[in-house]
């Protein structure tokens, strides 16, 4: 094994070089990324919210916007070890994602490192990273950064000073402070200063200014010989930013997403090294703070996150700002999947093996369309990227009658089948007791499976009446929504499982066009189970595609036929 020469100081961990010595490469993937959703009119610009892993994100963004985004603001995990969760309605927690890296601080740093060069890549040539991060991993990431970016390029450690935050009683001083490492990537780059209203009020200052000759600052004097003074409430903002922490009672910023930044501390971020039409990024977003920043500041702007309550809360945030531009959702759908599983497995069968694992399933060898066995229950398991169809469910649930079985599990990622209660109802004729299940994006986390907090969800299905309340005029009803099998969550209303649903018009792909959505924030939790009216310009047949997303962050769609004359 070649020895690896140190020549300078850096800080290194397990797996930074290989073992000939030579620096190990940043994986840089470019797949195809996915248009799930889109909100607003047709545009040529549409900012970018994406749902995925951002290694695999930025790596696909690469061909078309290397070299071109002018700002990235990251608020990664920090590595704490903790978990955070979200509520989902009465009594019930949810995983809104875990603070653990693979749990070591070199994969950690590993995974920091590897985002680190594909942000440098990104950023215009005028462009800044800000790096937010607290006292756990800030002398760590200080580290890479100046190796990544050059430690020239180092303009600032921002103090960001929550004063407000109640600590408990902790032996020491309480930790009162995040940190946030500005990076240019160049010499040329922008700085617009910023100018703050003093806590204090007015204060008498000396005037100050600057003396060529002397080459220092000294005090300025009038045409008297005295030194002048002036009267301010105003400072320049320094490298110390005094700005409150989000407070639990606030109901209008708050979204309550743990680990949500106040919009003013971004605010700031964002008008010192931007301006208005510039293109900003966060490929951490979680609750989308920045995003939402960005969006009140006409900058354009691309977000991602791979957890998907970040997602639907950063969603729920965007269609709240009036007036907003308009904005896509996607993702790098199953090839996304596809790679993680070319990366983790040799074999498919080992995928299946996995999965059959986290569910807590043994594997089942010799039957053709069952992949495991839970106590009495056969299981399935569907490809990575193929969805399951009525074929398949038809064939695993004969084969569990043929074998005389009573009960059968299909997990899922994507689903072409009828309705999920049809299904279980027709399986149910054949004797077979139908469980049909979605795999979660977790499973491709390392640090949810390695803490097992993946869960399976229940497909769901929706009731609805499309009314024609005048000529060429749609309007739908929602009438009931069951998630199959929610064994021991029972609400006391089936309108208790949504938090947000929305109507496509006129369906003509995959990508669902947002014509109307309803939906519950902290401040307004009621809900509206009828939509707006839509009207046609003409008659004909129309798809109508109704999308529900449930308190546990999972979606449902269902599209309804109607022709109007
Ligand atoms: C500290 S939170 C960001 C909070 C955010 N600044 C806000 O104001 O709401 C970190 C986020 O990073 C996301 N995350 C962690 N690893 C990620 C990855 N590899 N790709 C994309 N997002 C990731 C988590 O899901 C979480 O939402």
């Amino acid at each position: 094994m070649a020895k690896i020469q140190i020549t300078k100081t850096e800080l290194v961990w397990p797996g930074k070089y290989r073992e000939d010595g030579v620096l190990a490469e940043t994986p840089r993937a470019n797949l195809p990324l996915q248009t799930m959703e889109v909100f607003g009119p047709e545009a040529a610009w549409r900012n970018k919210l994406i749902w995925g892993d951002n290694l695999l994100v930025m790596g696909s963004l690469l061909e078309e916007f290397a070299g071109k985004i002018d700002l990235i603001y990251i608020d990664p995990p920090f590595a704490t070890g903790a978990d955070f969760a979200f509520p989902a309605a009465i009594g019930q927690q949810e995983m809104a994602y875990r603070d653990t890296w693979n749990v070591s601080t070199g994969s950690y740093l590993a995974m920091m490192a590897e985002r680190l060069q594909l942000i440098r890549d990104l950023l215009s040539p005028t462009g800044s990273l800000f790096l937010h991060c607290d006292w756990h991993v800030s002398h760590l990431l200080r580290a890479i950064g100046d190796e990544v970016f050059g430690a020239g390029n180092f303009l600032n450690e921002i103090v960001w000073y929550y004063y407000n935050k109640f600590q408990g009683n902790v032996k020491r001083f309480a930790s009162n402070h995040d940190v946030v490492l500005w990076y240019r990537k160049s010499a040329s780059y922008q700085f617009n200063q910023q100018i703050e209203k003093r806590a204090e009020g007015k204060v008498k200052q000396l005037v100050r200014m600057w003396d060529k000759e002397k080459a220092a600052i000294v005090n300025a004097k009038g045409l008297d010989g005295k030194v002048m003074y002036r009267e301010t409430d105003q400072r320049t903002v320094d490298d110390v930013w005094r700005i409150s922490m989000l407070q639990p009672a606030d109901r209008t910023e708050n979204c309550g997403f743990p680990t949500q930044k106040p919009e003013a501390l971004l605010q700031r971020i964002l008008e010192t090294a931007s301006s208005p039409g510039d293109l900003v990024a966060d490929f951490f977003c979680g609750s989308g703070t920045m995003l939402s920043v960005a969006e009140k500041l006409n900058r354009r702007w691309i977000g991602c996150d791979l957890g998907r309550w970040g997602i639907h809360t950063t969603r729920k945030r965007l269609l709240g700002i009036k007036p907003r531009g308009p904005f896509a959702l996607l993702s790098l759908g199953k090839y996304e999947r596809q790679y993680w599983q070319g990366v983790n497995f040799t074999v498919p069968c080992e995928y299946v093996a996995f999965i059959l694992k986290l569910y807590g399933a043994e594997p089942a060898n010799g039957l053709a369309h069952v992949d495991g066995k839970k106590s009495n229950a056969l299981v399935r398991v569907g490809a990575v990227d193929l969805p399951i169809t009525n074929a398949e469910v038809d064939a695993a649930v004969d084969q569990c009658a043929k074998s005389k079985q009573r009960e059968l599990h299909i997990l899922g990622w994507d689903w072409d089948t009828q309705r999920c209660d049809v299904l279980t109802e027709t399986a149910g004729n054949k004797g077979v007791r139908l469980l049909l299940l979605q795999i979660p994006r977790e499973v491709m986390e390392p640090q949810a499976t390695q803490h097992a907090y993946v869960r399976f969800f229940p497909l769901a299905y929706m009731e609805a009446e499309i009314g024609q309340p005048g000529d060429l005029t749609a309007r739908v009803t929602l009438k009931n929504f069951v998630i199959l099998n929610t064994a021991g969550d029972v609400r006391s209303d089936w309108s208790d499982y949504i938090d947000y649903w929305a109507v496509d018009w006129d369906s003509r792909s995959d990508t669902f066009v947002e014509g109307w959505a309803a939906y519950r924030t902290r401040k307004e939790r009621k809900l509206p189970l009828v939509s707006g009216s839509y009207a046609y310009e003409e008659g004909g047949r129309r798809r109508i595609l109704v999308c529900v997303i449930d308190i546990f962050g999972n979606e449902t769609r269902q599209a309804f036929d109607v022709e109007f004359s």
